[in-house]
């Protein structure tokens, strides 16, 4: 065994395990928590001894945040898009032809620098899981591409070679779905563990979606899709039907959306740092939650819709938008999100769940959403890169 670690001193500790302390978070007061190889090996009160020692000082300590949508792998940026939108503009995806020329005309050894800075970023603002996807490639080479170096950082890469039409294939959507499902697929799969699909007018519609979730599984690969961003339409019932893990974005529900989400395990993942970049309306998730569904919260890192590595800001957000309570906001980044990627190692701080941990400097997790804007994040703990 290695060398152990005790995070002690530990003023509110949120286990995420109602086995382990009060209420559906778990939560237990003068707290210590010792990790070995990274994996947690006890949860009991302060005073715990292991070979290294770190002092919580009466802090708040959460699971480490899973962020389960992002797209890191890109070159350039859109600030210029931003702005315009700022100004009225609307958003359409349409920005994504711009990132995927600026992603192919750079470097792999560039694009791999790219990425590593931003998961550096996502890791200081709390996050010890985070999945990538590709999708700024959008041709066989590219794609690929992308995925082998989101691999090198994380387990939990997806192919995204259905994200938009490219240029060279305006017009010949079919044409391009067939080489999405075919040639891409088999390039793509060595490097990726899901599928993912955006399932929008201008994008791609149900039956290209479910082709492409359908090949993807054909192929060993797990389903998600993006559904329902930019106005109600069928990706949430497509998702569903597909039995994708998670469908993301979830902006529009219609009541059969939520009644479909609330009867399956696919999980409602909202992306509130989109809904407020593109200036579009905030679902109301305290319908989905009461209906039954399960939630989480991811932060859709991307240089159009979503430029953002913070979880605590999409918690602030979900709060006062959403209208989710923090304890559920808190949840929805970290079993949530271990939820839509179908983990059950991660999310959680309880014996043999990843020794992934966030120390806050604050007394509870409360001052995530009550101080927005602030970097709480004191210390992260566990690697984000394996
Ligand atoms: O999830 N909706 C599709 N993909 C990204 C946006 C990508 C972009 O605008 O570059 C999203 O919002």
């Amino acid at each position: 065994m290695g060398r152990s670690l005790v995070i002690d001193n530990i003023g509110l500790l949120i286990t995420n395990d109602p086995a382990l302390g009060r209420g559906p978070l778990g939560e237990l007061t003068k707290a210590s928590v010792v990790i070995a190889d990274e994996v947690v090996v006890s949860v009991g009160p302060a005073g715990q001894e292991a070979d290294i020692q770190i002092d919580a000082d009466g802090a708040c300590v959460l699971p480490g945040f899973v962020d389960s949508h992002t797209h890191l792998v890109f070159a350039g940026d859109r600030s210029e898009e931003f702005t315009a939108r700022m100004a009225g503009q609307p958003y359409d995806g349409g920005g994504i032809r711009l990132t995927t020329e600026e992603t192919r005309a750079t470097s792999s050894e560039e694009l791999t620098r790219l990425t590593a800075r931003r998961i550096e970023e996502a890791r200081r603002a709390g996050t010890t899981t985070i999945e990538i996807k590709s999708g700024y490639g959008l041709s066989t080479e590219h794609e690929a591409r992308s995925l082998r170096v989101a691999r090198a950082f994380t387990p939990e890469t997806t192919f995204l070679g259905a994200h938009l039409v490219p240029a060279e294939y305006r017009g010949k959507t079919d044409d391009y779905v067939h080489l999405v499902c075919n040639e891409m697929l088999a390039e793509a799969a060595p490097n990726a563990k899901w599928i993912d699909v955006f399932c929008e007018e201008g994008a791609f519609d149900a039956d290209q979606s479910r082709a492409v979730l359908l090949a993807g599984k054909a192929a060993g690969l797990l389903g998600r899709i993006h559904a329902n961003q930019l106005g109600n339409g069928q990706g949430v019932q497509v998702g569903v039907q597909c039995g994708c893990a998670s469908v993301d974005h979830c902006t529009y529900l219609s009541d059969a959306d939520i009644e479909a989400l609330a009867s399956s395990t696919t999980v409602a993942t909202f992306l509130p740092a989109t809904d407020f970049s593109t200036r579009q309306p905030y679902p109301n998730a305290r319908r989905v939650i009461d209906a039954g569904a399960t939630v989480a919260i991811a932060s859709n890192c991307n240089p159009g819709s979503s430029y953002t590595t913070s979880l605590s800001f999409c918690i602030a957000l979900a709060v006062r938008e959403m209208h989710m309570t923090i304890d559920e906001a808190v949840q929805a980044v970290t079993v949530g999100g271990a939820a839509a990627l179908q983990r059950s190692d991660i999310g959680r701080l309880s014996p043999g769940s990843a020794g992934h941990a966030v120390i806050l400097d604050a007394p509870s997790h409360h001052h995530l959403a009550y101080r927005p804007g602030v970097p709480l994040i004191r210390q992260t703990i566990g690697p984000l890169v394996p």
